[in-house]
């Protein structure tokens, strides 16, 4: 299917956004915000990838947004039947409201599946966050980014490495823009709120950490390691690690009960303010999330990512992020540069700097026709 510069002449453009996992929310809400702006109809579909209250329903008091309009409910199995629930449940959605274009956000199954079904039904689909690669096919996330990119119509990318991926895999420079980087908007618009919200017994000096993704979860060995690891360090530091609910069923696996938490304090998935503040003031986070790669690059705080990769580049050569692999070796010689004088200091990302959803509703309305009258030209090209 070609891409047409303009999508329909009509007087309401019909905007579906497609969100379904914790990081898809924050992403999603700037643009909404900033599609209110537009002579736009946005409906929200939330397919209950997430469906627990703290994964999920703090996000959309937190952040404002409206209530999802509808709720496909699909929650947790394997990847094959989650991704297949979502199709099957969000294609009968599509057939009824019509959506001239469908949103989907970063690299979750929730966006993949979404992008199959309007793929098929001849709807078009935007994509925010597109272009991203760690070049690790063992992630299912890398599968998810690469089928949506091929799919979309329009692809917003967070940086220009991903324009760079995108162009390599044969996607027409028309369809591409160098956007910048819609979670960081949210973490702009909310770091004055997040300020207020820093508990009061917080220590002095601390390590946030957080780790969910399969490769260091799933594989219990290295789970254990890691986590004997990270209580080695809170000899000397205090360790603050809210823990994921998949994560949460494997240290329970070990045997660990996380009440009797020797040096390490377990607490339960934080709301966004709340780890936006732990975040802001930490010494170091030890992550192996993608969104908190990129949050602590903006806020200058160290971060130890623990995989072998990331497709998140700019935040190891312009931010603080250093890749300690899977390697407890390295992971302890980086904490303590990072705990010294001789830590590394990031700078800014380009295009990082809370406007990005400005710049892709500016795209999005202007495409279809739909830019208030005295708005904004129609755009084209690759970079905004
Ligand atoms: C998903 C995304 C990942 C993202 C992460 C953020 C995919 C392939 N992965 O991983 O990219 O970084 O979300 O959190 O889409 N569970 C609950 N309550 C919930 C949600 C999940 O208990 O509200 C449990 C379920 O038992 C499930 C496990 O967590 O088995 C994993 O959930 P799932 O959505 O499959 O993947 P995530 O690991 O959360």
């Amino acid at each position: 299917m070609g891409f047409l510069p303009i999508l329909r002449t009509r007087e309401q453009m019909k905007i579906i956004h497609v969100i379904g996992a914790r990081p898809n929310f924050m992403k999603a809400a700037p643009v909404i915000r900033a599609l209110a702006d537009y002579r736009v109809e946005q409906i929200v579909v939330h397919t209950g990838q997430h469906y627990d209250f703290n994964m999920s329903d703090v996000f959309f008091q937190q952040l404002g947004m409206p209530a999802p309009d509808v709720n496909l409910q699909v929650g947790s199995a394997s990847h094959a039947q989650q991704t297949g629930h979502i199709m099957c449940k969000f294609e009968p959605v599509v057939l009824e409201k019509k959506p001239d274009l469908v949103v989907v956000y970063g690299d979750v199954n929730s966006t993949v599946a979404a992008a199959l079904v309007c793929s098929k039904l001849m709807i078009r689909v935007a994509h925010v966050e597109a272009g991203l690669r760690s070049f690790d096919r063992e992630m299912p996330e890398e599968i998810n980014r690469l089928v949506t990119d091929q799919l979309s119509d329009l692809l917003f990318t967070p940086s220009e490495d991903g324009n760079r991926n995108l162009e390599r895999e044969g996607i027409a420079p028309e369809k591409i823009f160098l956007a910048g980087n819609v979670m960081i908007d949210t973490l702009v618009r909310m770091l004055p709120e997040a300020d207020r919200r820093l508990p009061a017994d917080l220590p002095s000096r601390y390590a946030l950490v957080t780790l969910h993704r399969p490769s260091n979860v799933d594989d219990l060995d290295w789970l254990g390691s890691l986590l004997s690891s990270l209580e080695r360090v809170g000899h000397d530091l205090h360790v603050i690690f809210p823990v994921h609910p998949r994560t949460r069923q494997k240290i329970a696996s070990l045997g660990i009960d996380p009440a009797k938490h020797g040096q390490i304090r377990y607490l339960e998935p934080l709301p966004y303010l709340d780890f936006l503040a732990l975040q802001k003031h930490a010494a170091v986070v030890i992550t192996d999330s993608g969104g908190i790669q990129e949050e602590t690059t903006f806020l200058g705080v160290p971060c130890l990512t623990v995989r072998e990769n990331t497709e998140r580049p700019v935040t190891i050569t312009l931010g603080t992020n250093v890749l300690v692999g899977r390697d407890t070796a390295v992971l302890s010689r980086e904490l303590h540069r990072v705990l010294s004088s001789d830590r590394k200091r990031g700078g800014a990302v380009p295009l990082w700097d809370g406007h990005a959803a400005e710049r892709i509703a500016k795209v999005i309305a202007g495409k279809a026709g739909a830019a208030r009258p005295q708005g904004a030209e129609i755009l084209s090209g690759k970079t905004l």
